[in-house]
């Protein structure tokens, strides 16, 4: 997944904002600055006085300096208020783009979008109660668009993706976090990246992965024996699952065991992980500062710049990308020495060389010049895989249990598939990645949850944007496109799209597996959903997609058949206690004081 901060910051649309704000407008900004200059002359009165002919010039020559630099303030003072201000008295392109009323003049609906207790009903007003595509107001009245329409969806993930990119802001952070990673590259760059990781992730290699992802995930289950036996019934199987993920993304992504997933011991960059999340969430406010501060200087004046911030929230975002980042180098060099000492130390290596980074190394050694991706970079991708994988498949694996502990029929019902396909105690991979409920299962949950709820982009010039169906617009006409102006954030409403009634039937809000053994309606294919995934926008579209979609969707069916052929899973005597938290990835908690994601779970070995 997606560990960036998916929305504007405050700081970031200010300063957007204030550049946007070029040419056409000009006229009006001289006139602002001209009045204002008028005004503070009588406010600043910086007259000199001649007293003798000597103090006559330097005191003329300090009253010139005063005159230039009581221009260069108004100027920049009007021109800020200007750009700051100009949302509010001006007619702009999407006025007449339906959309919610914002809740606050200075943070527009920000704070309901982004926030952890009303993000998600937000979200799902903007679906029930609006068109395909939603105005929506950001900081001093900045119009933002929020987009589920598919033919709208198409153009910006697909056709012209390249006029949408991921913003400046939002790839700098993440290249501060994680280095020059697939999450953090744009263009070309993110092309050639693409190139090489792409072919890592095939069903070929997914297939030649599933023995390590039992392996695991009978380490799991033998650990959750061991709670059970001992009378710990009740578990947090967030933890857990937070542990099996990253496990199955060291061994499968890194070739690296993290953990070995015998007791409940504290593990220190699993809780870096885990923990990462949620503490960037707390800096959504200052993360415009980290870009500026990474374009001041060299790298390590950069690292003290962010080492002074003195947010508390910055500073734990500091220790766990520290901790990510020194782990990962180490698990880089103790590769690259096996890689270069032969076969007969990588297939001694956790994993036998098959993971993703072992292949990437070779491939990479083995490619065109200018296809190779330097060390960095290859450091930077071990990053950004462990961050991507772990909180998204842990947090869809603690929503499929949750959903089947509230439904013990479609447990029982799942048990039973299961069950029956084992041969002599073992399930094949063609086997399980074949059980109709298990898919079904899975798809539903990611389809009604989907762990990440929306991405953004914005427009790098003005474009139009089509629609499937046309929209009624405030004045009441009829628009079949819509006109974007450069620099207008859009965010993909991946929930809304999974929800839209038009699409998945009246029913779209229920949890129903049964949906998936039906086939495909008209309307969903007739649609042409730009998602990777089953007509799903939970995995996103088009060049940016997730890449691990196959392997998180292998990961989530192993660990689940292992589980549910052992245990029956029923609600904890504290799940009404539990909510599900809006943010980047969604995650649960025991209620909204604490950031700590949890999810007690009551377990007991089936018969
Ligand atoms: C249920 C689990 C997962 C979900 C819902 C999910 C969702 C997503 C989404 C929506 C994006 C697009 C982000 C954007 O464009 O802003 C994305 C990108 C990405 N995901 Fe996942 N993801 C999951 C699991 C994984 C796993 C297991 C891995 C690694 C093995 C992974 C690696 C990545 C990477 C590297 C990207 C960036 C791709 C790029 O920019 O080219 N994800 N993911």
């Amino acid at each position: 997944m997606v560990p960036q901060s998916q929305h504007g910051s405050p700081i970031h649309l200010i300063h957007r904002s204030i550049l946007l704000c070029q040419g056409k407008h000009e006229h009006i900004q001289e006139f602002f600055s001209g009045r204002l200059q008028h005004l503070t002359s009588f406010v600043l009165p910086w007259e000199f006085v001649s007293i003798s002919p000597l103090i006559s010039i330097s005191t003329s020559m300090m009253a010139v300096v005063f005159r230039i630099i009581q221009a260069a303030f108004l100027s920049v003072t009007s021109w800020v208020l200007w750009k700051l201000f100009r949302n509010y008295v001006l007619r702009k392109p999407l006025d007449n783009i339906p959309g919610p009323k914002p809740s606050s003049w200075l943070t527009g609906n920000i704070s309901e979008f982004e926030h952890r207790k009303s993000g998600w009903s937000f979200t799902e007003d903007l679906e029930s109660k609006w068109n395909n595509v939603v105005r929506m107001k950001g900081i001093f009245g900045e119009d933002m668009l929020y987009v589920f329409d598919p033919k709208a969806m198409h153009s910006i993930l697909v056709k012209d993706a390249h006029m949408y990119e991921k913003q400046e802001w939002a790839l700098t952070l993440t290249t501060v976090l994680f280095g020059k990673g697939l999450l953090s590259v744009a263009g070309g760059h993110h092309r050639q990246q693409r190139k090489m990781l792409n072919p890592l992730f095939s069903i070929a290699h997914m297939r030649a992965m599933t023995d390590i992802f039992f392996q695991i995930s009978y380490k799991l289950r033998d650990a959750l024996i061991n709670e059970t036996s001992q009378g710990r019934n009740e578990v947090d199987i967030l933890n857990w699952f937070g542990r099996t993920a990253l496990e199955l993304i060291g061994q499968g992504g890194l070739g690296y065991s993290f953990d070995p997933l015998v007791k409940n011991i504290p593990n220190t960059l699993g809780d870096a992980i885990k923990c990462a999340l949620p503490s960037i969430g707390g800096t959504l406010m200052y993360s415009d500062l980290i870009p500026v501060a990474y374009k001041l200087g060299s790298p390590s004046f950069q690292r003290r710049v962010v080492d002074m911030i003195p947010i508390k929230a910055v500073k734990e975002i500091v220790k766990n990308i520290d901790t990510m980042t020194n782990e990962c180098q180490n698990i880089y060099n103790q590769k690259k020495a096996a890689l270069l000492a032969g076969d007969d130390a990588m297939v001694h290596q956790v994993g036998e060389g098959k993971d993703i980074m072992s292949v990437l190394l070779k491939a990479n050694m083995n490619a065109d010049e200018k296809d190779r991706l330097p060390e960095d970079e290859l450091v930077a991708q071990m990053t950004t895989l462990v961050f991507a994988a772990v909180d998204t498949t842990s947090g869809a694996l603690t929503r499929i249990l949750d959903l089947l502990a509230m439904h013990p029929d479609v447990q029982d019902k799942l048990r039973a598939e299961i069950k029956d396909a084992h041969e002599n105690g073992e399930l094949t991979y063609d086997k399980l990645v074949d059980l109709p409920y298990l898919d079904a299962i899975c798809r539903e949950t990611l389809r009604l949850y989907p762990p990440v709820p929306s991405i953004s982009r914005g427009a790098s010039e003005d474009m139009i944007l089509p629609l499937s169906e046309p929209i009624v617009g405030v004045d009441g006409s009829l628009m079949h496109e819509i006109f974007v102006p450069k620099g207008t954030q859009l965010f993909i409403g991946i929930l809304s799209s999974n929800r839209n009634k038009a699409l998945w039937g009246e029913d779209a809000l229920e949890w129903k597996p049964e949906r998936w053994l039906l086939p495909s309606t008209k309307e969903l294919s007739d649609a042409r959903i730009p998602g990777v995934y089953s007509n799903l926008m939970t995995f996103s579209g088009g060049g940016r997609s997730c890449i691990g979609f196959k392997f998180s969707q292998l990961e989530m069916k192993v660990v689940l058949s292992v589980l549910a052929n052992s245990f029956k899973f029923s609600l904890s005597k504290n799940r009404d206690k539990v909510v599900w938290n809006s943010a980047g990835v969604v995650f649960p908690s025991i209620g909204y004081e604490t950031t700590r994601p949890s999810m007690p779970m009551h377990i007991e070995l089936t018969d």
